[in-house]
């Protein structure tokens, strides 16, 4: 069993985590026949630290870059330190260190990396630079001490290939279709914003603390999502792309013209979030849905900061007649442990010097 440090600063949390699990060197399992990746199993998490200024955020409605890059250059050696106690190891029974190489804020990004490459160096470990997109959706290929995580409907069970992998954050909403480990194709994505944007900027309008996924969720879960009738952009067209621009001026409109309405109260409020929730989800699932079709795929996996609207979780699962895999909320959101578990199948150790923090990385 090898144990690696994942580090990942690249928005506003600070976060470190270490994990226990088999490596699959690079390039490996590309000989492996689909039926074997079973036993690839799962990689299990000895610790998680997540420091976030979160409080700064609700106060500016945002992550201010310069601001958060400021908190996390002070947080980084003590949530290491944390992530190795917790973990119950010292550095020297690490066998490697996974960084978040991007995209995110430079800033941010530049401290996890130039973090990562001096402990790399200092401590003789390999190094891995790891995709924080591509990060998310490993969130599904790990277990806790042990015990079964998550949504997966069988224990132990762990995504096969080929997939269709759905990442949905604040600033990605993007369908690709994996083939392997290290081994995917883009096959559409958002034109304009992103959901978690969407669902941000929508609670924004209606007066809701940053972010606003999680507030509008709760208060939807409470409302009737028939209860206004909200576009949903692209939903008829024949690619695998989103745009949730118009969806964002249309609630724009509406709570301009609602507030201004004396009956705009309490229970209006939650009707409009879950029509707002359900808008969202609509045009998710039938995209997502359509690529595994087309595809002929039976399985998804879901991954990134909205996955954890449990909405979309019920509703994917409602109306796909495969498998969809969905990490529980504590891994959706970003997170260190995905960055590391992501390096356990894709070992690529690169020279520390040669790192370079790439704010522009994508899934295209
Ligand atoms: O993946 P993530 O933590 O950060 C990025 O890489 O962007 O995603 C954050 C996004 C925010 O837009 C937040 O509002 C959204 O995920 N989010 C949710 C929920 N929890 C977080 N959106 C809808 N429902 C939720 N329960
Ligand atoms: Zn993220």
């Amino acid at each position: 069993m090898s144990k690696i440090l994942g580090i990942e600063t690249s928005c506003d949390e600070t976060a470190a985590a270490v994990l226990e699990g088999t490596v699959r060197k690079f390039g490996r399992t590309e000989k492996l026949e689909r039926s074997a990746r079973q036993e690839d199993g799962r990689v299990r998490i000895l610790s998680n630290v997540i420091a976030s200024s979160a409080s700064l955020q609700e106060k500016y409605g945002g992550v201010i870059p310069e601001q958060a890059a400021r908190e996390q250059l002070k947080s980084i050696i003590p949530v290491i330190k944390e992530a190795l106690e917790q973990a119950k190891i010292t550095y020297n029974e690490l066998d490697a260190i996974a960084v978040t190489q991007g995209p995110g804020l430079i800033g941010s990004l530049l401290i996890g990396v130039e973090t990562a490459k001096t402990l790399a160096w200092a401590w003789d470990k390999p190094l891995i630079g790891i995709n924080h997109l591509v990060g998310h959706f490993y969130a599904n290929w790990v277990q806790e001490k042990g015990e079964k995580v998550g949504e997966v409907e069988e224990e132990g069970e762990i995504p096969r290939f080929p997939c269709i992998g759905l990442l949905v954050s604040g600033g990605h909403s993007d369908i690709v279709l994996f083939e392997d480990h290290n081994k995917f194709r883009y096959l559409g994505g958002t034109r304009d914003d992103a959901a978690g944007e969407c669902f941000d900027k929508s609670a924004r309008l209606l007066g809701l603390p940053y972010p606003g996924g999680p507030l509008v969720a709760k208060l939807a879960a409470e409302g009737d999502p028939k209860a206004f009738d909200l576009p949903r952009p692209l939903i008829g067209s024949g690619d695998l792309d989103f745009s949730f621009s118009g969806l964002k001026t249309a609630v724009a409109n509406i709570v301009k013209f609602g507030k201004e309405e004396k009956d705009w109260k309490d229970q209006k409020v939650k009707d409009f979030c879950a029509s707002l929730e359900m808008a969202i989800v609509d045009c998710l699932c039938k995209k997502t849905i359509k690529a595994a079709q087309i595809n002929n795929i039976d399985q998804i996996i879901v991954s990134g900061g909205v996955a954890a609207n449990s909405t979309l979780k019920r509703e994917l699962r409602a109306r796909f007649p495969g498998k969809v895999f969905v990490p529980p909320p504590f891994l959706c959101t970003d997170n260190a442990v995905m960055i590391a578990a992501s390096a356990f199948y894709n070992f690529n150790p690169i020279e520390p010097t040669a790192l370079q923090a790439d704010p522009s990385l994508s899934l295209g």
